[in-house]
């Protein structure tokens, strides 16, 4: 098969991850006869410093083209500490979602065998989890009208939400859920907010068109307790997109590094793949960042955007076989030896 993938490396440590993803990917690509051309263009701080803005139209042209979108991350420190930067790197993914119509973000929790001990959270909390959170992506309070008024001293954000937005993001839940365990559950704030109970509304309203699947309301703030003591209770969650902002960073962390979870974007275009965790600056040329996030969204892809369920499973086996053997990241070493980001994705994809 021709897979034709735009490859947006983005800031911090994103060229570093996406390097690894490219590794392994070549070499599953090889070993099932694929052919794989990748093309890179810009996004990001480092877009922003190429051309004056974080995503540039040649980029959208790049991504439209191409049959996914492989991203590493976005963002850097030296706007984050100016409130009156006009220009952001975060901008650059925002309109890249909106014109890419990229309205349903899909975030998987799962654990792995051996790093169960590495969670937060007991064992006995966590073993089976494997949940996804499906969080909508380009409604909401980050799109509302937002400004300043009274001399700059009151300040507003408004959100809103369209039946058919919700309708369609909920529709992506349901048909999850029956290909799972038949489990939705309609994260919201429906005892305070109006676009919380046009949400309740609209998820009841569809729920005779999927008889199999049980559906349960719950307050965001209730399931945000629940994530953390019975994450293994969960199976699909949908929900807005400032909650599903919060609840993934929190459900990404139980796994045992923020550094292990992937994420894909669908929508209307060409679906994104990327990790969950942000640029982390810090780390940026050390080459010391965790590149599973980054390696598990390209499995994420051969499935999703291809149907290429083997290649990803391969990937995914392999990975599961580097942690038990302990060829990971420091985040993830320990007190045993920690190997460098290029070191782990070179030993994947020898072992493709
Ligand atoms: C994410 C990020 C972005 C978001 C930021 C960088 C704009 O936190 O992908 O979750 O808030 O959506
Ligand atoms: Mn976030």
């Amino acid at each position: 098969m021709k897979l034709n993938i735009a490859l947006l490396a983005g800031d911090g440590i994103g060229p570093e991850v996406i390097d690894q993803a490219v590794k392994v990917s070549n070499a599953v690509a090889t070993k099932f006869n694929h052919e794989i051309t990748w093309t890179a263009a810009l996004t990001g701080a480092a877009a922003i410093d190429a051309v004056g803005e974080p995503y540039p139209d040649s980029t959208h042209e790049v991504c439209m083209a191409a049959d996914a979108v492989l991203f590493g991350a976005i963002g850097h420190p030296r706007f984050d500490n100016d409130p009156k930067a006009t220009i952001r790197p975060e901008q650059g993914l925002l309109k890249m979602r909106k014109k890419l119509g990229l309205f349903a973000n899909v975030r998987p929790t799962f654990t792995f065998p051996s790093l169960i001990d590495n969670s937060p959270l007991k064992r006995e909390r966590i073993e089976g989890t494997n949940l996804i959170i499906l969080r909508e992506l380009t409604g909401g309070i980050y799109f509302g009208e937002r400004g300043r008024k009274d001399d700059g001293n009151t300040a507003f954000d408004t959100c809103t939400y369209t039946r058919a937005e919700v309708q369609r993001l909920a529709k992506l839940g349901f048909e999850m859920a029956m290909t799972r365990g038949k489990r939705l559950c309609c994260v919201d704030k429906a005892n305070v907010l109006e676009t919380s109970r046009l949400w309740r509304e609209t998820v009841q309203d569809m729920e005779k068109d999927f008889p199999e699947v049980t559906v349960s309301y719950e307050f965001v703030d209730a399931v945000a307790m629940r994530l953390v003591q019975w994450p293994n209770s969960y199976d699909v969650l949908i929900t807005e997109n400032l909650f599903g902002d919060i609840l993934t960073d929190e459900a990404s962390v139980i796994a045992g590094s923020m550094g292990l979870m992937p994420s894909a974007s669908i929508g209307i275009h060409t679906s994104l793949f990327e990790p969950i965790h942000g640029s982390y600056p810090q780390a940026a040329g050390k080459n010391i960042a965790n590149p599973l996030a980054t390696i598990l969204s390209a499995a994420m892809m051969f499935e999703d955007a291809f149907g290429l369920k083997e290649e990803a499973e391969l990937i995914r086996s392999v990975v599961n076989k580097s942690l038990a053997e302990g060829i990971v990241t420091e985040d993830l070493a320990g007190k045993n030896k920690a190997y460098k980001t290029s070191e782990v994705g070179d030993w994947l994809a020898k072992n493709i």
